[in-house]
């Protein structure tokens, strides 16, 4: 995509679409919000719009749709077995991923639902570059476990590597000559590794993971959720790549993998989700379970209108003035807090901007869960609502101790084309005066703590009355401002 310069010299995102269906948002009183906060046990997944400001939890749904996907809903073919609208979204999955052969299911967690069901045995290993929640609580729910396999440089918060996501072929090898290929039942690649910042990982990366499938005859499944935007930064990151085109460089992941499977809510800023192959073999294995727990094969349990809209989004993901509108305002919003001081991992990925709540919150221990604590804080300050990407999102052990994460990251995600520039301003002010009235932040302990994916509907309290504290210099500092 060719850069368009300012003549200012300023080197500003801009939007390569218009807006043309808005949603009012209102921005509540901070006493609100710390009642919101109590109310919703310090926990921003459980606050209710109606308090939240800028919607900063995910892009999971939250992409903005387009006039074509919306239109396309009008004409969906509503039919419980081989509905006109499915022969639309595998023609789509054929033409943006490459597969021939595609099972739609009700989002991306079944698709790891049913790839757990069909592969993973007591005493499986699966290597991957990095865990994703659901996709680790699904193997370990079957009775595997995992191995993380990233490159030292994937932890370093201010980093230049193009690809901290890639997998770490060497001790890939290690790991499956010590347990033994039989025990693997296949390996996972993450497009932009969720959990530590966004991050890709490179074509050449996962051609040699390839190799090394092909060596020990292992499976390789690719988590395409974010594909989009992994491939968006090979075209600026990997030379090989530098001339080629969104097509050429998705077709190149799939390729090397014998399955993929994606959320559609994120990848084609949609609904639903889906799991795709050009192996006949995997399709039988997986085809018997997709009725039993989705739905029918041409519908797993997705609307057929979210079904038609897929179609559609998978197609536009292509476009890259479609894509390019997150990861320029990530780069834009971590390039601004960067200057300052503020510590937020580097080089800016996809999906969100994630500030090292380890460094902001260095006073808060791990077992007071600093990046938890961060997000509250943001949220009381600004009614901006992000994601707890550390500690809290890890599941205990299966001896129930803890087990810390190796990040502890403030995720604020920037959904594709739903944000404005001044509204990226304002997450900039406000995690500036944050930044300079950290020490003003203190811990969380849990109150209600679920067995399974505890960080959804877990209850916590702040171990102090920091949040009062953090009000009233707020107050003292905005006046009457909201
Ligand atoms: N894989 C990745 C890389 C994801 O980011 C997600 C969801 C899933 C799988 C599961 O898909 O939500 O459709 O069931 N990520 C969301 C997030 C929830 O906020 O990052 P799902």
């Amino acid at each position: 995509m060719q850069e368009i310069k300012f003549y200012s010299g300023e080197n500003l995102p801009l939007e390569l679409h218009k807006v043309r269906i808005v949603q009012k948002l209102h921005l509540v009183p901070i006493e609100r919000r710390l009642e919101a906060l109590y109310e919703g046990g310090f926990n921003t997944f459980r606050l209710s719009t109606k308090d939240v400001f800028l919607d900063m939890l995910t892009d999971s749904g939250t992409n903005a749709m387009s006039d074509n996907q919306l239109a396309a809903m009008m004409q969906a073919d509503d039919a419980y077995a081989g509905s006109q609208s499915f022969v639309k979204l595998e023609k789509a999955v054929n033409d943006v991923l490459g597969k021939k052969f595609l099972l739609p299911v009700h989002q991306g967690r079944a698709a790891e639902n049913i790839i757990s069901l069909a592969y993973v045995r007591k005493g499986s290993l699966v290597p991957m570059n990095y865990h994703f929640t659901t996709a680790m609580a699904h193997i370990t729910d079957k009775g595997g476990q995992i191995a993380e396999l990233l490159y030292p440089e994937a932890y370093v918060v201010n980093s230049a590597h193009p690809f901290k996501g890639n997998m770490n072929i060497e001790k890939l090898e290690d790991v499956i000559v010590h347990h033994g290929p039989k025990n693997i039942p296949f390996i996972r690649m993450e497009a932009s590794t969720n959990l530590i910042g966004g991050q890709p990982f490179s074509v050449q990366n996962m051609r040699d993971v390839r190799a090394l499938a092909d060596k020990y005859g292992i499976r390789v499944v690719l988590d395409c959720s974010l594909l989009g935007e992994n491939a968006y930064l090979v075209l600026q990151r990997e030379d090989e790549f530098k001339n080629s085109d969104m097509k050429t460089v998705m077709h190149a992941f799939t390729a090397l993998a014998d399955l993929c499977y994606f959320s559609a809510r994120k990848i084609s800023s949609s609904r639903g989700g889906g799991m795709c192959t050009d192996n006949p073999e995997i399709i039988k294995e997986l085809e018997a379970l997709v009725p039993l727990y989705e739905g029918f094969t041409t519908y797993g349990g997705i609307s057929v209108r979210e079904i038609e809209s897929m179609a559609v989004g998978l197609y536009e993901t292509l476009d890259e003035t479609m894509i390019c509108q997150s990861p320029s305002y990530i780069k834009y919003l971590v390039g601004e807090l960067d200057k300052k001081g503020i510590p937020v991992i580097k080089p800016a990925g996809v999906l969100g901007v994630h500030v090292d709540a380890m460094q902001v919150c260095a006073h808060i221990p791990q077992t007071e869960y600093p990046a938890g604590a961060l997000a509250a804080a943001l949220f009381l300050i600004s009614g901006i609502r992000g994601m707890e990407r550390g500690s809290i999102s890890n599941q205990r052990d299966e001896y129930g101790n803890e087990t810390y994460a190796d990040m502890e990251l403030l995720r604020l995600a920037v959904p594709r084309r739903v944000f404005t520039l001044s509204q990226i301003k304002f997450v900039e002010d406000r995690l500036t005066w944050l930044y300079d009235n950290r020490e003003l932040i203190g811990g969380l302990k849990f109150v209600y703590e679920p067995p399974v994916l505890r960080f959804f509907m877990g209850g916590l309290e702040p171990t102090t009355d920091w949040p009062q504290k953090l009000m009233a210099k707020f107050k003292e500092d905005f006046g009457d401002s909201l």
